[in-house]
């Protein structure tokens, strides 16, 4: 077994925090602790006082009764038993593939992707085919491809739904087309719902939930909620024992749950004080995007685009000879601002711009990105 390099997060984890422009978040500018806290809910956010007397013992390993009970709130008809919490969306989408994989296994995965999934699937041993969403479409699925691609040996449909990078909230029609062909086979559905509560306009994103039993939903804190430094996510099942087997797993991953970050993401689901949270995420988007679509605009035919449903980030087709990979390395060494090359999505000639920062941040960012571009 070898599990190659995670480019993009390799890119981010190394510069995202040595460069002046970071333009490379696919999430909304973080809350502070402080600002969370002072959101009003149901229930009272935790005093200061109550926060310095949390004892920093291990948790419960699978995530404490308060935390369990309000994610599951956002899974009708689930209890404790169907849900793990993680170390972040991250950690619940490693354990359910280690859990449903075996070498040799077939995997079909929606491309363009957050590749991480892709990347463990390889990594196990698996035979990964890409389903690939279609750009002279708006990035729609087409799920007569999905249909083609399946096998008999089909073990795992992997879909992120709204899609990183492209932002496309895929709706109804597209939840249902994977349900019945998952169902032909007896595939499993990992569906990423990270960005799920992130949208800009426009109904949420339909959940997987309820609309199959062979089905692991992972999701989490980091980009709807704009508090990924909690670094709290979750897996859930209707199949109570594949969340036991995910927990087992988990003994051996990062055994429990930080105390102080699941106690600030308990406050931060209390429904009112959730409710205040995405509204500010979606407040942000508003505010945000039309910077980043004028600025686009302005340089003609440089680039093509489709705005975003959801999610802080804008992909940009760019028209330009040069690579992705050299021209975020020209930013990044010549203007000190990071974006997401294409190439770390497997389609160069793109790239993807994180729209969520302060407006001013953002601005003086993409000057940046322009002067580079206007110098190549
Ligand atoms: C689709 C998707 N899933 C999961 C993650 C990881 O998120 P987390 O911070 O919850 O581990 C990301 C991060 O960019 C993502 O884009």
């Amino acid at each position: 077994m070898r599990i190659e390099p995670f480019e993009m997060e390799r890119w981010q984890s190394t510069y995202e925090h040595q460069v002046a422009y970071n333009l490379s978040e696919s999430g909304v500018h973080p809350l502070s602790t402080r600002e969370l806290l002072a959101l009003p809910g149901e229930t009272p956010a935790p005093s200061q006082r109550q926060l310095l007397d949390i004892r920093l013992g291990y948790a419960q390993g699978n995530g404490a009764e308060p935390l369990h009970d309000r994610v599951a709130l956002l899974y009708p008809g689930s209890d404790r038993d169907n849900i793990l919490i993680t170390h972040g969306g991250a950690e619940a989408n490693f354990l359910t593939t280690l859990e449903l994989l075996e070498a040799g296994d077939h995997v079909v995965f929606m491309v363009p992707n957050y590749m991480q999934v892709g990347g463990l699937s390889d990594g196990w041993g698996a035979e990964v085919s890409p389903w690939p969403l279609e750009e002279e479409t708006g990035w729609d699925a087409d799920l007569e491809r999905l249909g083609s691609l399946l096998r008999p040996d089909t073990k795992l449909i992997v879909v992120t739904n709204p899609n990183n990078p492209t932002g496309k909230s895929l709706g109804e029609k597209f939840v249902e087309g994977v349900v019945a062909a998952a169902e032909k086979t007896g595939a499993w559905i990992l569906s990423d719902e990270v960005y799920r509560g992130a949208e800009r306009d426009g109904p949420v994103t339909p959940t997987f939930w309820g609309k199959y039993d062979r089905l692991v939903v992972t999701s989490g804190l980091s980009k709807a909620y704009g508090l990924p430094g909690l670094r709290i996510g979750w897996a859930a099942s209707p199949d109570k024992k594949k969340i036991e087997r995910l927990w087992s797993y988990h003994d051996y991953s990062t055994i429990c749950p930080s105390p102080p970050m699941e106690a600030l993401a308990t406050c931060a689901l209390d429904p009112l004080r959730r409710e205040k949270i995405l509204g500010r995420t979606t407040e942000i988007l508003r505010t945000n995007l039309p910077i980043a679509v004028e600025w686009a605009k302005e340089q003609g035919a440089r680039f093509s685009f489709r705005p975003p449903d959801a999610g802080a980030i804008l992909w940009l087709r760019y028209d330009d000879k040069v690579g992705s990979l050299d021209l975020a390395e020209r930013l990044r060494k010549e203007e000190d601002v990071l974006i997401v090359p294409g190439e770390h999505f497997g389609m160069d000639g793109f790239m993807r711009i994180g729209y969520g920062g302060t407006a001013n941040e953002l601005r003086e960012g993409l000057a940046r990105v322009r002067r580079v571009m206007d110098r190549l």
